[in-house]
């Protein structure tokens, strides 16, 4: 296990000690909602986007977070200067319903259990950056947002994991699902755009998808670079008219696609579109977090 602090309910231990019980309805029903956060400059990253973020999603399931933001970015910061790493982190928040016996009524549990992770942060290689990756299209459908809504950031992430099981025996790195109507959705771990005509296409939230911190970063930073980018519908056929396409996440920030499904997008190499928002994402981070921290807009 790579190093890590973890920090339960206000104590923290390392990764190898750290423990949640068998009854946490988190482990037993994968009720909980979580947050994944980067540190630039040791700071966690547009926190109060991921904070909102996560309080909807425990609003969507009925869970409140029983810390206000100050006092769970206090602990964060005590587990992250608790935590053995020299660079940069990676920061995971989960939260879930709790203790209780086993039955479906919320009432049976105590207090929400609240977890923060803190370990490295796993760079992309600036090589995997400069050939970009290769994706699949999963056979896996995106689960229906009148079932379980991908709106909600969930630990229930079985529909994610079984995409990207599928992406890896394919030997891709990431995995992109259709939702119910064959419309492209998003990826395992990350939003899906798509450039044609200059233009940067992603799918819009009624496709049913994460709205991802990132994701809405980049439509900030599209403006700032004068790429015009817009919400689209997006099905296979537009696979063919694609020149490029990248994904966005909070960890792997904008990331060129080049194959998708062992076929090259466009001239297979990332292109002028997918620089212009990856290199001003990073100019922004760097203007933002050069500002004290929990200011960022
Ligand atoms: N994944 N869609 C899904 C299904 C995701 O799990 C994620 C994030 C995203 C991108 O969201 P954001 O830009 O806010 O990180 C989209 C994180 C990184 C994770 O699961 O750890």
């Amino acid at each position: 296990m790579q190093y890590a602090a973890v920090n339960v309910n206000g104590r923290i231990s390392d990764a190898a000690t750290a423990v949640v019980p068998v009854f946490d309805h988190g482990f037993l029903y994968g009720e909980g909602v979580y947050e994944t956060l980067r540190t630039y400059n040791r700071r966690p990253f547009l926190l109060e986007r991921h904070f909102d973020r996560l309080r909807a999603s425990a609003a969507a399931i009925g869970l409140t977070i029983p810390l206000g933001d100050r006092e769970f970015a206090e602990r964060i910061d005590a587990t992250a200067a608790a935590a053995p790493v020299a660079g940069e982190c990676y920061i995971r928040l989960l939260v879930t319903r709790g203790v209780g016996d086993l039955s479906y009524d919320p009432e049976v549990c105590g207090e929400p259990t609240v977890i923060i992770i803190v370990k490295p942060h796993a760079e992309t290689p600036a090589e995997t950056r400069a050939r970009g990756i290769g994706i699949i299209v999963s056979s896996v459908m995106r689960n229906h947002p009148a079932a379980v809504d991908p709106r909600i950031k969930s630990n229930n992430l079985l529909n994610n994991a079984l995409a990207m099981q599928e992406a890896l025996r394919r030997g891709a790195k990431e995995a992109l699902m259709r939702n119910h109507r064959g419309e492209f959705s998003e990826c395992s771990q990350s939003n899906f755009f798509l450039v044609s005509g200059g233009e940067a296409l992603t799918p819009p939230l009624e496709a049913g998808l994460l709205e991802g911190v990132t994701r809405d970063f980049v439509f900030k930073v599209a403006r700032s670079v004068g790429v015009p980018a817009r919400y689209a519908v997006l099905r296979d056929a537009d696979l063919a008219h694609a020149d490029e396409m990248f994904i966005t996440s909070t960890t792997r920030e904008v990331l060129p696609v080049t194959v998708v499904d062992g076929r090259p997008v466009g001239a297979g190499a990332p292109g002028p579109v997918t620089r212009a928002l990856a290199d001003g994402f990073r100019a922004r981070v760097n203007e933002l977090c050069r500002e004290p921290a929990r200011s960022q807009a």
